[in-house]
C-alpha cells in the first residue's frame, strides 16, 4: 500500500490557514486532513465548507475531510462543492450507513467512514467493499494532542486482514495520537494513511517532520 501523510490543519495557527495550507503542499504532505466538528458529535468546533472552499486555491492537494458531526448527510453537497476529495462520516451517527456512502460517491468524490475507538469493526462488514477508505480514531475525536490509544494496534491489524482476506486494495487511515515515536509500528499494524496534528505542527521543522514520518512509515 501506498504511504500517505496527511497533516491536520486543527492544529494549524487559525489566523493564517491560507499560508498554513501552502507550507505543508510544499513540505510533501499528500493530503490535507481537514476536522469539521459540530458541537454536538463531539464537543468541538471547527470551520464550515466557507473555510474549505477559502483555502480551495491555496494548494492543489487532495482535501481530506473528517465530519465529525451528527447530522453530516445534509452538509455533503456543501462540502463537495467547496471542494473536499474525500468525504469521511463516523458510523456511530449514521443509521443508514449504506445510502450515506452511495451518496458521497454519487457526488464523485471518494468515501471512507470513521470509526470511534471502541466502535466495533463488524459495523463495516456489509460496506467495505463499497469504501475507498477507513478512518480508524486512535484517539477519542474532538481535539488535537491527545494519546494514542495502545489497544487501536490491534484494530488496525484485524482490519488490515479482513481486508486482505477479501482481496480489497483498503486504504486504512489512523487518526490521532500518531507520532515519530509510534507511525512505524502502526503502519506494520497494517495503516497506510497517517493523519498528523501536533506532530507536524508542534516540530520544528514541519516539513522535516513529514518526510521523516513518510521514511518510518515506509520502513526505510
Ligand atoms: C481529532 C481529529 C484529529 C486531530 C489529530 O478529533 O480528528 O484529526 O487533528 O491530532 P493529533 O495528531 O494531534 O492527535
Ligand atoms: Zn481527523
Amino acid at each position: 500500500m501506498v504511504i500517505k501523510i496527511a497533516p491536520s490543519i486543527l492544529s494549524a495557527d487559525f489566523s493564517r490557514l491560507g499560508e498554513e495550507v501552502e507550507m505543508l503542499d510544499k513540505g510533501g504532505a499528500d493530503y490535507i486532513h481537514i476536522d469539521i466538528m459540530d458541537g454536538h458529535y463531539v464537543p468541538n468546533l471547527t470551520f464550515g465548507p466557507i473555510v474549505v472552499k477559502a483555502l480551495r486555491d491555496r494548494t492543489q492537494l487532495p482535501f481530506d475531510v473528517h465530519l465529525m458531526m451528527t447530522n453530516p448527510m445534509d452538509y455533503i453537497d456543501d462540502f463537495v462543492h467547496a471542494g473536499s476529495d474525500i468525504i469521511t462520516v463516523h458510523a456511530e451517527v449514521l443509521p443508514h450507513l449504506h445510502r450515506a456512502i452511495e451518496q458521497i460517491k454519487q457526488k464523485g468524490v471518494k468515501a471512507a467512514v470513521s470509526l470511534n475507538p471502541s466502535t466495533p469493526l463488524s459495523v463495516l462488514d456489509y460496506v467495505l467493499e463499497d469504501l475507498d477508505m477507513v478512518l480508524l480514531m486512535t484517539v477519542n475525536p474532538g481535539y488535537g494532542g491527545q494519546q494514542f490509544i495502545p489497544a487501536m494496534m490491534n484494530k488496525i491489524r484485524k482490519l488490515r486482514s479482513k481486508a486482505d482476506s477479501m482481496n480489497l486494495n483498503l486504504d486504512i487511515q489512523v487518526d490521532g495520537g500518531i507520532s515519530l515515536d509510534n507511525i512505524k509500528e502502526v503502519s506494520q499494524a497494517g495503516a497506510n494513511i497517517f493523519v498528523a496534528g501536533s506532530a507536524v505542527f508542534n516540530a520544528q521543522n514541519p516539513k522535516e517532520m513529514i518526510n521523516q514520518m513518510r521514511k518510518e512509515a515506509s520502513g526505510s
